[in-house]
């Protein structure tokens, strides 16, 4: 069986999404004309080519939009900020991450610019930064046609709260949090609270900005997870977040294919590894926990 990448759906659209995306904090701020942004290419090719959509990206990552910007449209041959080569087959998600409507919006035409797209997917209020001024200029951007989706982004438990406040009085496509196997917070309320109000849910810091696979660094795989299919700690981790069944993407950053391609693994259903599930993840926490 040729591994099949893992789908979800997003519930405001019934639009499907491959579960493994990419974010770019660190790994994408390079500048845009250095061999540094030429080595990631290699990245952004691979993604594509294993069919990966969404990127996930913030005015907050330095170069990083710019180096997405240049890089995917090599990649699709496009123009600078045309559709002339046919759809793109990039779910670009980035953010508005500063005060007030008018910066907020001179902020997302820069971001435009910078990611070379007419249109984004997904534009998400970055922690939550003056949420009410910029939920009503997206609001007025989606129905424009200016972006696809609407989201809404933190980093830490202590915002749950007021992300799930969000999430049940305006219409917000996406939500995007941090969950792992030893940053559980999510199960109690959040992720539920997506299921219930129909939230797409993107996973930032899934391996803890790295901090999981350094902490399982030199320990032997499980053998179950051996048998399982699994080849390293990074796609136990992975997969620990994909078993949720409220998350819709999660988005590891790297800026090494090797990396990448162990994480498309981990997303992927193939002969000796079936999608994980609730019995899996528990196993996961389990054996990271005990580390
Ligand atoms: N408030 C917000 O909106 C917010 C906050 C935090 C993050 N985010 C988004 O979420 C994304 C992910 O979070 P994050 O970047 O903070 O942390 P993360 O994805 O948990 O960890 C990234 C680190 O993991 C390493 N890594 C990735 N795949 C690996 C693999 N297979 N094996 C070993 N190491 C691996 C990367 O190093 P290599 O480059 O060497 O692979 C990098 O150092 C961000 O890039 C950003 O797009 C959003």
């Amino acid at each position: 069986m040729t591994p099949t990448l893992i789908e979800r759906t997003i519930p405001s659209s019934g639009e499907r999404l491959p579960v493994l995306g990419l974010g770019t904090f660190g790994a994408f701020d390079v500048p845009p004309r250095s061999s540094a942004a030429d080595a990631l290419q290699d990245v952004i090719d691979l993604f594509d080519r294993r069919g990966g959509r969404v990127v996930d990206s913030s005015p907050m990552y330095g170069d990083s939009e710019s180096v997405v910007g240049l890089l995917r449209t090599t990649r699709t041959g496009q123009a600078a900020g045309t559709d002339a080569a046919g759809p793109d087959p990039m779910f670009i998600a980035t953010k508005v991450w500063t005060q007030g409507a008018r910066a907020g919006i001179a902020q997302m035409e820069r971001s435009m610019q910078r990611l070379r797209a007419p249109r984004i997917d997904l534009m998400q209020v970055h922690n939550l930064v003056d949420v009410d001024t910029h939920l009503a200029t997206l609001e007025a951007w989606k129905q424009e046609g200016r972006i696809r989706y609407i989201g809404i982004t933190h980093y830490h438990g202590g915002a749950f709260a007021a992300l799930e406040k969000v999430m049940r009085t305006r219409p917000i496509d996406f939500v995007q949090f941090n969950y792992h196997a030893l940053d559980r917070e999510a199960e109690q309320r959040l992720l539920p609270a997506a299921a219930d109000t129909g939230t797409a849910v993107l996973v930032n810091r899934p391996l803890g900005q790295g901090e999981l696979v350094r902490r399982m660094q030199g320990r032997p795989l499980p053998a179950w997870a051996a048998r399982a299919g699994y080849r390293s700690w990074a796609q136990l981790a992975l997969a620990f977040v994909i078993a949720h069944p409220a998350v819709t993407c999660v988005i590891p950053a790297t800026g090494d294919a090797a990396h990448l391609a162990d994480n498309f693994d981990a997303a992927s259903i193939a002969t000796d590894r079936p999608a994980p599930d609730a019995a899996l993840a528990r196993r996961i926490a389990q054996a990271i926990a005990a580390a």
